[in-house]
């Protein structure tokens, strides 16, 4: 099933999100090829649950868009537990159609995760990966790409998008 991606300026993007308790249930592994369906439909490389409107720590990753299976990744309540390096790359994100900024991520993480039956997993990840690593935890603490570029900027597409709003072409 295709879920419908939030627009900034829904509160639950700026929700911190809720841990996930159900392991082994249907309704998670549903959950998860929903996201990856949704996240292939809209041309993502990564969804964060907060996207459709489930305030749950649940992200789907995949930097190949569906092109390669070994590239699909699940983040069940993740947390960074490694970072190395800096990189500054172009970002977007699929709540936020239409802008791109240049944000300083770290190079290589390795997050603690957990699948999803429970179990605890390490999941490493450099370049793009890792940039779709921390942009969607990010999304699951309540925080977009916008609170990484300057004042200056963030303002400017926020404007732009009031403006998309009142025009009824946001959302
Ligand atoms: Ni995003």
């Amino acid at each position: 099933m295709l879920y419908k991606v939030v627009k900034y300026g829904d509160p639950v993007l700026e929700t911190p999100a809720e841990p996930v308790e159900d392991f082994g249930s249907d309704e998670l592994r549903q959950l998860v090829e929903d996201m990856f369906e949704t996240m292939y439909a809209n041309k993502g490389v990564g969804l964060a649950a907060p996207q459709i409107g489930i305030s749950k720590r649940l992200a789907v990753v995949d930097t190949s868009g569906g092109e390669d299976p070994e590239l699909r990744r699940v983040l069940i309540n993740p947390e960074i537990s490694y970072r190395e390096g800096r990189v500054v790359d172009e970002e977007g994100c699929l709540s936020i159609p239409g802008f791109r900024e240049n944000v300083s991520r770290a190079q290589a993480v390795v997050v603690k995760s957990k699948d999803i039956y429970g179990n605890d997993v390490d999941v490493p990840a450099e370049d793009l990966m890792a940039r779709a690593f921390q942009h969607e935890i990010d999304h699951l603490n309540g925080i977009l790409f916008l609170r990484h570029i300057s004042p200056l900027k963030r303002d400017l597409i926020k404007r732009k998008i009031r403006k998309l709003v009142q025009a009824g072409e946001w959302g």
